[in-house]
């Protein structure tokens, strides 16, 4: 895999840093950075039919969105193709796989299985979100040096999970760092290797 990706010119680094797609200022010039103003409101009703759109106000990686949305969008759909923020992987869609895991208000929640409506005004973490510039978030880095990707479709779902942890508990225990991944299957079987690179990063903190 690794060869792979040097052959095809991109270093694990840059895969990990990539799983975010650098595509977050691609994403502020489609769809506008706009002063938030309050959306127009929606009704649950309205949702329920999954007919008809909003618009709706979202705070991503620190950065103001207004969204027009269908109603019965998920907060995934949304960020990829609405944003551009392609680092959230889909696997399942349906709430089985924890590919799609974002942090919303500081919890991990699996982002196919919200409705982007109901992120109105919310705070919202991707991928994208963690690395400042070109330093990766001590996770992503952890994640590098315990060969916590394999083929990496899972990881980016692995890494907020862990981010969720970390941001609440700085130093977990190894039972709590597994029951945190617990969300988040791994086709590859790599558990013990991302469950050692959330510990790893928690001693760099
Ligand atoms: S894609 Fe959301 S849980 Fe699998
Ligand atoms: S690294 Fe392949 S699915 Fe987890």
């Amino acid at each position: 895999m690794e060869q792979e990706r040097k052959d095809k010119g991109l270093s694990r680094r840059g895969f990990l840093k990539g799983l975010g797609g650098g595509a977050i200022g691609t994403a502020v010039i489609s769809t506008g950075l706009l002063n938030v103003e309050p959306a127009e409101a929606y009704t649950p009703e309205a949702v329920g039919t999954g007919r008809g759109k909003s618009l709706v106000n979202l705070k991503v990686n620190g950065r103001n969105y207004r969204v027009e949305v269908e109603h019965r969008s998920t907060l995934g759909e949304v960020l990829r193709d609405e944003l551009g923020l392609t680092g959230t992987k889909i696997g399942c869609d349906r709430g089985e796989c924890g590919a799609c895991t974002v942090i919303v208000n500081g919890r991990n929640v699996y982002s196919c299985s919200q409705l982007a409506v109901w992120m109105e005004g919310k705070e919202i973490l991707t991928i994208e979100g963690l690395a400042k510039g070109d330093k990766l978030d001590p996770l992503q880095q952890a994640f590098i040096e315990n060969d916590g990707p394999q083929c990496g479709f899972c990881t980016s779902g692995q890494i907020m999970s862990g981010k969720a942890l970390l941001l609440k508990n700085s130093q977990p225990t190894e039972a709590q760092a597994r029951r945190a991944l617990s969300g988040n299957l791994c086709r590859c079987g790599n558990y013990n290797r991302e469950v050692a690179a959330v510990l790893a990063a928690a001693k760099t903190r």
